[in-house]
């Protein structure tokens, strides 16, 4: 049996703040079980639903030394989906009411999570050929593991994967800091390791260590390894590029089905699309107070509120946007300057835009099924899931050709026939708007042809088959299976 190990801060079903959360949840039940035994550690954040706390299970505790002192560390346990899953607790770290609260504070809960995650291995008696890390928040996991556990034999030959789902974030502070906080010696902090800048950087640390790297996407694989999208890391991922791949991300095709969905008003498929998927979007309407019609192009936003997924290209042309035949519904959260430029936009048209600053699962599964199109012109994205989804709901995709949206939407050609959405290049407002009104044309003047963008992404698979075989193909190498 190969036994492979995920750590990660977070995962469906039990917390989840982003694109993260879905492929830690998702993936590691897509190996083949009667070769790969994954399982999946997490923090248990007090924050997590209580039907969830409710189906732990305790296993045991120990005080592990941390930061010049004793720590608790609590286990416990779960089987979700027939994936075992550890939870790390400790009420100090993880007792907050959210799950992330920014520098210092995440430093110093991520180090202690990164050292337990390894020091139970022995405790539930489970050791991995293979532990596969995502994020900064798990960068020490490689360092740790070279730096004192791999002098020990149950440690020794255990090989890591570093996946970037985003390399903005990276765990940055002084290096006095997190001296002090990882208890790492002097060795550690220089430009070759942990050190960028003069500062130190949990991130860099698990992509020096690591035995191989992943991103998400492949043109994100190429993207990080040029100044603007490499976040000051560009030069390390070039040195790296013969450990670095890119492997798509797959979205759950059970959770994400329109033909199932409980949550969704009508249930559909690729073949009643035409006649059913519109009841969605009346529901939609009639739900949030907007015009109830079933023929205006309704467009969908479903994301974090912040930079990275092109906020100021909307809100600049949003004016504009209105003065068209269209409705925008908009879910999310984040920063405040884009919750309140779309709240006010809500009260400006009331009838055509709507503003849900908050976070549910129903109404994105609502807001998937019932819009006509789905815009995201992200500035940068590694993968981008929400594409997917709505390729999966018959909702045409308008995007940025940047990372992994450039990867999985193809641009709509009127003379081939051929495209699943809609795209533009550059990172400007005009090209984003002069994008959308393409898309409104073939809507409203050529249904035909928009409903045969729609079969097309409909036909497309973003399941994880192909994707969890690149991985299964990489343990097997890295690991010598
Ligand atoms: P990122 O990970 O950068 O946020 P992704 O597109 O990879 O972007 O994944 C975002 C995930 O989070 C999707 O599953 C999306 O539906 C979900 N999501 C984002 N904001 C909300 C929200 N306010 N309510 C419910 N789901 C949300
Ligand atoms: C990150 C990225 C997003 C990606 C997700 C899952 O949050 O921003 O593009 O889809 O991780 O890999």
């Amino acid at each position: 049996m190969k036994k492979v190990l995920y750590v990660a801060s977070e995962s469906v079903p039990f917390i989840k703040t982003g694109g993260l959360a879905d492929v830690v949840g998702s993936l590691p039940k897509c190996f083949p079980k009667e070769h790969f035994d994954v399982r999946v550690i997490i923090p248990k954040y007090a924050c997590m639903k209580q039907q969830f706390k409710d189906s732990l299970r305790y296993v045991t505790n120990f005080y592990m030394s941390m930061n010049w002192r004793q720590q608790y560390v609590g286990i416990f346990e779960t089987e979700y989906d027939g994936i075992k899953f550890y939870f790390i607790d400790n009420e100090e770290h993880f007792g907050g009411d959210k799950p992330y609260y920014g520098m210092p504070n995440d430093l110093e809960k991520f180090a202690f999570f990164s050292k337990a995650a390894l020091s139970i291995l022995p405790v539930i008696n489970f050791r991995p050929d293979i532990i596969h890390c995502h994020d900064w928040q798990t960068g020490l996991v490689p360092v740790y593991l070279k730096e004192r556990f791999q002098a020990s034999d149950f440690y020794r030959g255990i090989k890591t994967v570093m996946t970037i789902h985003n390399l903005k974030f990276q765990g940055v502070y002084d290096i006095k800091t997190i001296k002090s906080i990882t208890g790492l010696s002097d060795y550690f902090f220089t430009p070759d390791k942990l050190e960028m800048n003069k500062d130190a950087n949990y991130l860099k640390g698990g992509l020096v260590y690591a035995d191989a790297i992943t991103t998400v996407s492949n043109t994100y694989a190429e993207e990080i390894k040029t100044p603007f999208y490499g976040e000051n890391l560009d030069g390390l991922m070039c040195a790296r590029s013969n450990s670095l791949r890119g492997i798509v991300n797959g979205i759950d095709y059970d959770e994400y089905n329109p033909e199932t969905d409980s949550m969704i008003a009508q249930n559909y498929s690729a073949r009643t699309f035409r006649k059913e998927k519109v009841k969605n979007k009346l529901a939609l309407q009639s739900e949030l107070g907007l015009d109830v019609d079933p023929k205006v192009m309704m467009i969908g936003i479903v994301s974090r509120l912040t930079d990275q997924k092109g906020f100021d290209l909307i809100s600049y042309m949003m004016d504009e946007m209105c003065q068209d035949s269209i409705q925008l519904v908009v879910l999310g959260t984040g920063d405040e300057k884009y919750e309140n430029m779309f709240r006010h936009f809500a009260w400006k048209y009331d009838k055509k835009v709507s503003a849900n600053i908050y976070y549910s699962e129903a109404l994105s599964h609502k807001i998937y099924a019932a819009s006509d199109a789905f815009l995201m012109p992200s500035l940068f994205e590694p993968c981008g899931l929400s594409q997917l989804m709505s390729l999966r709901y018959g909702t045409v995709p308008i995007v940025r050709e940047t990372g992994g949206l450039k990867d999985t939407v193809q641009p709509y050609n009127e003379f081939e026939g051929t495209g699943t959405g809609f795209s533009f290049t550059n990172y400007n407002a005009h090209e984003m708007l002069g994008t959308i009104r393409y898309a409104e044309r073939i809507f409203y003047d050529r249904k035909r042809e928009w409903n045969k963008i729609v079969d097309r992404g409909m036909a497309k698979d973003y399941s994880w088959g192909n994707s969890a075989k690149q991985y299964e193909e990489m343990y097997n190498w890295l690991a010598g299976f």
